[in-house]
C-alpha cells in the first residue's frame, strides 16, 4: 500500500522505528511490533490508530470448486471496514477429486481455472494477497490444519470457508475483540482460545439440541469451535497441532463419548477436522468467545452452498449485522470476569483461581451454601494428577458438584481452579490464618494439612453446612454415599483408620469445633509419633481422640463396614459387593493397577489423561 504523503511522512517514521528500537530493545518480551502498521493518513497524531497496531491479521479463505461462494464471500472481505490497519489474505484452493469421466472432467478443470483466474485478477488493497492451489484434493481437514502455522504470539488468523459472507463491520469487531481480551492483561484468560462470528446453534453433548440463551447475553464463552468465521489465537492453535501430531502418529482417534460430534467422526473420519479440535479443545477446558446478536443476527454467515458439508443448497443460517440494522453498541466490551461460560453440555462454569485466604473461603463457602448444605473436602496432597482428574471425570458422571479439593500448590492446581473447580491452597490459607490466631504455629505439611482442614470444617459449622473429609485415594460407587447420613443422630462419623469424617452442622457441633478444639488437634497430631506422610490415619486419629475427649457423640465404623479395598486379590472383580459405598486402596499401588482395577469396576473415566466422555445432566 503506496501512500501518497509517504515522503511527508519519512521523518516521523524514521523517529517511529528508532522509538521502536529502543521499545523492543529494552522490552524484548513484549509482543513484536508490526512497523508495516503506521497508518498513512495525515491526521496520524489525533487518531485512535496511533497506537501502532501490535498484531497482524490474516485472512484464511478455504475455498473449492464454487465459484459463486468465493466470488462472493471475496466481495464481502473486501468491503469491511479494515480503519486503515494491514490485513493479508490469503486463499487456498483446494483441488477437485480425481475422475476419469471426461465429461465431468472438462467442467471441472474449466471452473477451478475461472477461479483461479478470478482470485489473481481481485484487488485485495489491505495487505498481502497469497494463494495456494492444490495439486490434489486434500479435503477440509488438511485445508484448515495446514492453513497456518503461526510465527508469533501477536499473530492472529481468521478462517473463513468459501460459502461465508461477512458483515462490513466484522473486522472493526474482531479488532476490538484482539485487544480487549488478548491485549489487556486484566481482561486476559489463557483458557480463550479464539472467536467465532456465526451464530452459535447447537449443544454437542445434549445429542446437538439448540442452543438456549438469554436475549441480554450478547457476548459468552462457549467452548464449542465454530467453523462459519472463526478467530484463532496464536498459542493454542500451536498447541493444538502439536497435539495433534502426536494423537495422530501414535493413531489415537478424537474420540469423545457422550458428543454429536464424534458420530460425525464415526461417519465422515478424516474428511472433518473438527472431531480432532473437540477433543483438544476438552481436554485442555479452553472456551471460544461468542456472540449473541437478537434477531438470529451475525456478523459472519453460512450460505450452505451444496458442497463438501451439504448435499444440496440450504440457505444462509442467520440473518447479517450490518450497519443498517445495528440497533446498539457492537463494539461494548464487558470485563472477561462478567461474561458467561459454558461447557459443552451449554452447562455454566465459573473459571475460579486457587482460594489462598480466609475471606476467600468465606465467600466460597458462602455462595455453597446457597446451593448446597453439604461440601465434600478432598485432600490431594497424597493423590497423583491422573487419580485426580479420574476423579473429576467420576463426580461428572455421578453429578456430584459440591466438592472443594484442598492440596499442595502446583501448576496443576492452578489448572484445576482455571477450568472452573473450587480449590484450596493448603499452604497459603494456613499462611493466612497463622496471622489471627492466638497459638503460634510452625508446623510440617502434614500439620498444615490438618490446620486447614480443622479450620475449614469450623468455618462450614458457621455457615451450617455439613461437611465430608475424604482424601483422593477413595471414589464413591454413587453420589448417595454423601447424603445417607443426613438424617444420623451422630454429630460426627468416622472410619477408623483412614481418613473419611462427616461432621453435621448443629449448635452442638459448632460449640464443640471452636479455636481451642482446633488447637488440640493440632497439638494432639503434632505429638504424635506417626508421622508418615503417607498415613492416612492421622488426620483421622488427631481428630478423632480430640472429640472423644470432649466427649461429642461420634460414631465410628471400621474402614470396610461399607468400603471396599483395590486390592491384588481381587484384582479382576468387575463389580462391588452389595451395600458397598466407596472404593479406597492404598498409596502404596501403582498407578498402572489401580487404573486397571478401577477399570474392571467401571470406574476409570480416564482416556489420554482426560475424561472419556462428556456426560451432560439436566439443569
Ligand atoms: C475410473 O474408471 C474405472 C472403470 O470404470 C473405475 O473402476 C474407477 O473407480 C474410476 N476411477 C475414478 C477415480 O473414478
Ligand atoms: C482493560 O480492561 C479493563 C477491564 O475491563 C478496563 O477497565 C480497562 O480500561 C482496559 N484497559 C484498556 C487499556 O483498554
Ligand atoms: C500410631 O500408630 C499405631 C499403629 O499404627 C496406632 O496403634 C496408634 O494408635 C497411632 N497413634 C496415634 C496417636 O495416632
Ligand atoms: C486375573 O486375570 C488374569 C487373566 O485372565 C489371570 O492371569 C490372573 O491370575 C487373574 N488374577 C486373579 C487374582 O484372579
Amino acid at each position: 500500500m503506496m501512500s501518497p504523503h509517504k515522503r511527508r511522512l519519512y521523518p516521523l517514521l524514521v523517529l517511529s522505528l528508532f522509538v521502536l528500537f529502543l521499545f523492543s530493545y529494552y522490552h524484548s518480551s513484549l509482543p513484536h511490533t508490526d512497523i508495516t502498521n503506521i497508518p498513512s493518513s495525515s491526521n496520524l497524531p489525533q487518531s485512535r490508530n496511533n497506537i501502532v497496531q501490535k498484531f497482524t491479521l490474516t485472512i484464511k479463505l478455504l475455498a473449492f470448486d464454487r465459484f459463486d461462494s468465493i466470488s462472493r464471500c471475496l466481495h464481502s472481505l473486501a468491503n469491511a471496514d479494515y480503519v486503515n490497519d494491514r490485513v493479508n489474505l490469503h486463499v487456498y484452493i483446494d483441488h477437485f477429486k480425481e475422475t476419469n469421466q471426461s465429461s465431468i472432467l472438462d467442467e471441472k478443470l474449466e471452473e477451478s481455472h475461472r477461479i483461479l483466474d478470478f482470485v489473481d485478477k481481485f484487488v485485495w488493497k489491505f495487505g498481502e494477497k497469497f494463494v495456494h492451489f492444490r495439486t490434489g484434493n486434500v479435503g477440509l481437514q488438511a485445508q484448515w490444519l495446514e492453513s497456518w502455522w503461526p510465527s508469533s504470539d501477536d499473530e492472529f488468523a481468521f478462517v473463513v470457508e468459501d460459502d461465508l459472507e461477512v458483515s462490513p463491520l466484522y473486522y472493526k469487531f474482531l479488532k476490538g475483540l484482539i485487544v480487549n481480551y488478548y491485549f489487556n492483561s486484566s481482561n486476559y484468560s489463557p483458557s480463550i482460545y479464539g472467536a467465532s462470528l456465526q451464530r452459535p446453534r447447537f449443544v454437542p453433548g445434549k445429542h446437538g439440541n439448540k442452543i438456549q440463551l438469554d436475549t441480554g447475553t450478547r457476548l459468552f464463552l462457549y467452548q464449542l469451535v465454530g467453523t462459519w468465521g472463526q478467530l484463532l489465537f496464536p498459542k493454542p492453535w500451536k498447541e493444538f497441532r502439536l497435539w495433534y501430531n502426536i494423537h495422530k502418529a501414535k493413531g489415537i482417534k478424537p474420540v469423545l463419548q457422550g458428543m454429536v460430534t464424534t458420530g460425525w467422526y464415526k461417519r465422515m473420519g478424516e474428511r472433518i477436522w473438527t472431531p480432532w479440535f473437540i477433543k483438544f479443545i476438552h481436554s485442555r477446558g479452553y472456551f471460544n468467545i461468542y456472540t449473541n446478536f437478537q434477531g438470529e443476527r451475525a456478523l459472519s454467515v453460512s450460505h450452505r452452498d451444496a458442497g463438501v458439508n451439504y448435499g444440496k443448497t440450504a440457505g444462509p443460517d442467520s440473518n447479517l449485522l450490518d450497519e443498517n440494522s445495528l440497533d446498539f453498541s457492537y463494539l461494548e466490551m464487558q470485563p472477561v470476569t462478567s461474561l458467561k461460560w459454558y461447557d459443552f453440555c451449554f452447562r455454566e462454569v465459573l473459571p475460579g483461581k486457587v482460594v489462598r485466604s480466609s475471606d476467600e473461603l468465606s465467600s466460597l463457602l458462602y455462595s455453597a451454601r446457597k446451593k448446597y448444605n453439604t461440601v465434600i473436602l478432598i485432600s490431594l496432597h497424597r493423590t497423583s494428577q491422573e487419580v485426580t482428574m479420574n476423579m473429576l471425570c467420576h463426580f461428572e458422571k455421578l453429578n456430584i458438584q459440591n466438592y472443594i479439593f484442598l492440596g499442595p500448590n502446583s501448576d496443576f492446581l492452578n489448572d484445576i481452579a482455571r477450568r472452573g473447580y473450587h480449590v484450596i491452597s493448603t499452604e497459603s490459607l494456613v499462611n493466612n490464618i497463622k496471622g489471627f490466631r492466638s497459638k503460634k504455629f510452625e508446623g510440617s505439611d502434614m500439620l498444615n494439612e490438618i490446620l486447614a482442614k480443622a479450620y475449614i470444617i469450623k468455618l462450614c459449622l458457621q455457615l451450617e453446612l455439613n461437611s465430608w473429609v475424604i482424601d483422593g485415594n477413595m471414589l464413591p460407587i454413587s453420589n448417595a454415599m454423601f447424603s445417607d447420613l443426613h438424617d444420623t443422630a451422630y454429630y460426627f462419623f468416622a472410619t477408623k483408620d483412614s481418613d473419611i469424617l462427616f461432621v453435621k452442622s448443629s449448635s452442638v457441633s459448632a460449640k464443640i469445633w471452636d479455636d481451642s478444639f482446633i488447637d488440640k488437634v493440632v497439638a494432639k497430631a503434632s505429638s504424635s509419633t506417626n508421622k508418615s506422610s503417607k498415613d492416612h490415619g492421622y488426620l483421622g486419629n488427631a481428630i478423632t481422640s480430640s472429640l472423644e475427649e470432649n466427649n461429642a457423640k461420634i460414631k465410628m465404623v471400621g474402614e470396610l463396614s461399607f468400603g471396599e479395598k483395590v486390592d491384588v486379590k481381587n484384582g479382576n472383580q468387575t463389580h462391588v459387593s452389595e451395600g458397598t459405598k466407596y472404593v479406597i486402596w492404598s498409596d502404596e499401588m501403582a498407578l498402572d493397577f489401580v487404573s486397571s482395577r478401577l477399570d474392571n469396576l467401571g470406574m476409570w473415566e480416564l482416556e489420554d489423561s482426560s475424561c472419556k466422555a462428556v456426560v451432560c445432566h439436566q439443569s
